[in-house]
């Protein structure tokens, strides 16, 4: 099977069975990152420019690393490397970039709905590496991924997603892929840090973070975007922590063996303890681990690859 996409926008146009493809791919090429010599020649002649106009290190990290596992040249521009420091839009540079013939351009804004405006300019594959607080796909598919390694299935799994909802592209990605995958996906949050129209992500949502780890598969913690957010959504550090703080204790609430998980970066002691986010539930650096497998699969499939083609 052939992933038919030119470009990785959002979850929401993903089949699950595009999902099972990408995903399946990614567990083959995990196996490259593993030997000694981790290179294979599949994407020789391929152009990817990463293109981050907002920090990253986990995203813009693994997306290069993938792009070298598989051969591929890749080139990075960062907002402060680019020309739109001297007021060049986003679509001339499009268009700019465009015109020396990449394959694959990857894109993190943050402005929501970025990376779609870069898609319909240019006849490269776009990947969407976040925009604002609208989509992270990757995010998502390596998430899966790394819930599915753990659990085999996610039909009928809950999955608690916990933080700032309203500002995380990561939080409306996941609660769409999970409950796409068959998963039960609770959001929790106070009440000023759940979005409008959430009950488009096809998700139960509560304020009370006891409710939401009862009984969980998988608890999925966020930070506080503090940059995305205009107003003070929560009155002290110390009061967030206590009431949407993931402890040893609020842990013991969920299932036993239950999946701690965490998009990074983690601000230790305000959404998570060290003692989880070091602890054994934890598969937080398997998570970034499975980044790479996954960014590579996206990276060969848009480039026309299938599922059992040779990657050498
Ligand atoms: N999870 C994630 O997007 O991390 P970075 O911002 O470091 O890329």
């Amino acid at each position: 099977m052939q992933l038919k996409k030119k470009d990785i926008l959002d979850i929401e146009s993903l089949s699950v069975e595009e999902i099972n493809l990408i995903l399946d791919t990614a567990e083959g090429m995990k196996e490259i990152s593993e030997r000694p010599i981790k290179k294979v020649p599949t994407l020789r002649g391929k152009t990817i420019v990463l293109f981050f106009h907002e920090p990253s290190t986990r995203t813009k990290v693994s997306f290069d690393i993938a792009a070298k596992r598989l051969s591929a040249d890749s080139i990075s521009i960062s907002a402060s490397s680019s020309s739109m420091v001297k007021g060049e839009t986003l679509i001339d540079t499009a268009k700019n970039l465009e015109a020396m013939n990449p394959d694959i351009i990857v894109m993190r804004h943050s402005e929501g709905g970025a990376a779609q405006l870069m898609a319909k300019n240019v006849r490269a594959s776009v990947i969407n590496g976040g925009d604002g607080r609208h989509a992270h796909p990757t995010q998502a598919l390596l998430d899966m991924m790394s819930a599915r390694q753990k659990l085999g299935t996610l039909q009928g799994k809950k999955i608690a997603i916990i933080g700032d909802i309203a500002h995380s592209r990561v939080a409306r990605s996941n609660a769409v892929g999970f409950s796409k995958m068959g998963a039960n996906v609770v959001l929790a949050g106070p009440p000023t840090m759940i979005p409008k129209g959430v009950e488009t992500y096809g998700a139960d949502v509560t304020w009370d973070m006891d409710e939401a780890v009862s009984d969980a598969d998988i608890i999925m913690m966020l930070r506080i975007q503090k940059e995305r957010q205009e107003n003070f959504l929560f009155s002290t550090v110390r009061e967030y922590s206590r009431y949407y703080g993931l402890t040893e204790k609020r842990v013991k609430r969920a299932k036993k063996d239950v999946l701690i998980m965490h998009p990074g970066p983690m601000n230790r002691g305000v959404e998570i303890s060290d003692e989880v986010a070091d602890g054994p539930y934890s598969i937080i650096l398997e998570q970034v681990t499975n980044g790479v497998a996954v960014r590579m699969a996206l990276f060969y499939l848009l480039a026309g690859g299938s599922r059992d083609g040779d990657t050498d």
